[in-house]
């Protein structure tokens, strides 16, 4: 899951000041994350009216959706300000240092729990994880991390602002690449794995690299959820997710496709929050909220996220959330934002999991 998790439990939210940098930077949406998560528990039921005024599409609808690319990535709104910076300890334009090519460089598998903040062990025990990978370099020994997570903290990429001077629901969404030198050990090994997976030449790592600056620029925005039809083995996949552990897959699949042997000590398992619902229905993109939009609908979904709206405090969400709970059961809606559109999942039972679930290394 891509719970930006690198959290220190010697930092907490209300500490700021007497946290070292390092460990701000690390905080970074860990705390931001665990109340959303929570949430989440909750949002399962998240529901409001359904309404008409769907958007129709030609043609037949392939499932899963495929995640849009983008030719660049866009340059983030300036309302979007991050409480923790992204990548602190990255350099300025994401470089990934150039390897020999005889290097042997090993390969760790990195997972730690989002377990911060005021939730506590909840989380842990519900195995959120963040997570990243490792690399040492024989030459050298440096050490160095790569992972990918929100620029904007979780919050902000799972619910919009609803900005009162505009109509339209605003995100601040993106996702990103992040590699620095150094890795913490402490903080993997602690609660959660630091496991060596491969050895790869230099000249793989290379190209990795090369592979990482594309992925970085064309997959610029994060998604919170998978989208099932049930919880049934074979059931059809209306969306992925996209979050860090879809970017360590990703990664390990092109090792892979590069020539890489992985191989794990212990199981690999991922966290997926899932939501369950029949068949999704296209509602459109920004235009709904336009003048020529559909009136209603845009009402809808506005009153869907307005409990969410990021800027609350937990105690603030907490009650929203009481409130909404009542509807839930009532109207089984959700609408999700993917590719920078919206979508009305007619929600089913148990409309929503957080799995941890086994996903192996690829190895043919
Ligand atoms: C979300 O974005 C807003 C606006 O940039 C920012 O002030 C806020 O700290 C972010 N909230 C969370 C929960 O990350
Ligand atoms: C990925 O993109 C972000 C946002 O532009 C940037 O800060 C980061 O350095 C990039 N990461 C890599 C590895 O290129
Ligand atoms: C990474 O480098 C740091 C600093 O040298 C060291 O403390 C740490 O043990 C190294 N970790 C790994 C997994 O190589
Ligand atoms: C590991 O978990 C324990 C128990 O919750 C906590 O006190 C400790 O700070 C955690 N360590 C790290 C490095 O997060
Ligand atoms: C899914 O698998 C079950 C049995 O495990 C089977 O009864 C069902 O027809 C399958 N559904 C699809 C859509 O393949
Ligand atoms: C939004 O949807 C409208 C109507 O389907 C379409 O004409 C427009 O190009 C879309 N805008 C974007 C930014 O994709
Ligand atoms: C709304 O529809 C009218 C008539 O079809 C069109 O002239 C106008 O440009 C549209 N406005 C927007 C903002 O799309
Ligand atoms: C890892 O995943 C497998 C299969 O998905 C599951 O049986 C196992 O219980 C999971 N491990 C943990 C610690 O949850």
């Amino acid at each position: 899951m891509a719970l930006k998790s690198r959290g220190s439990s010697r930092c907490s939210p209300g500490t700021e000041s007497s946290c070292a940098r390092g460990e701000l930077g690390r905080m970074r949406a860990a705390v931001c994350s665990s109340v959303w998560l929570w949430l989440w528990l909750v949002l399962v039921l998240g529901c409001q009216r359904v309404s008409g005024g769907a958007a129709h599409r030609s043609g037949a609808q392939t499932w899963p959706v495929p995640y849009k690319r983008f030719d660049h990535r866009p340059k983030p709104d300036p309302y979007c300000q991050p409480i923790y910076p992204f990548c602190p300890k990255g350099s300025s334009n994401g470089e990934i240092p150039q390897m020999k090519d005889q290097d042997i460089i090993e390969v760790y598998r990195l997972q730690t729990p989002v377990w911060e903040f005021k939730f506590g062990d909840l989380l842990g025990h519900f195995h959120i994880m963040h997570d990243a990978i490792g690399f040492r370099s024989s030459f050298t020994g440096k050490n160095y991390t790569m992972e990918w997570y929100e620029l904007f903290q979780l919050g902000n990429c799972t619910f919009p602002h609803l900005r009162p001077e505009l109509e339209t629901p605003f995100w601040c969404n993106q996702g990103a690449a992040c590699f620095f030198e150094g890795i913490d050990d402490l903080h993997w090994k602690e609660n959660g794995t630091l496991v060596k997976i491969s050895e790869i030449t230099g000249e793989i790592f290379n190209r990795m690299a090369k592979w990482v600056k594309e992925d970085n620029e064309t997959g610029i925005y994060y998604e919170t959820w998978t989208v099932h039809a049930s919880g049934a083995p074979n059931a059809t996949v209306w969306f992925e997710s996209y979050d860090c552990s879809k970017f360590v897959l990703r990664t390990y699949q092109k090792l892979f496709e590069f020539g890489a042997v992985l191989k794990s000590p212990i199981q690999t398992n991922y966290t997926r929050l899932y939501l369950y619902s029949g068949e999704p229905m296209y509602l459109g993109n920004d235009t709904i909220f336009g003048p020529n939009g559909t009136k209603i609908l845009a009402a809808q979904i506005r009153s869907f996220y307005f409990p969410f709206r990021p800027h609350q405090h937990v105690k603030e969400l907490m009650e929203s959330l009481l409130e909404i709970i009542a509807e839930v059961l009532l109207e089984k809606t959700f609408y999700l934002y993917f590719n920078f559109e919206y979508w009305l999942l007619p929600m089913k039972f148990p409309y929503i999991k957080i799995i941890y679930e086994e996903i192996p290394l690829p190895s043919k």
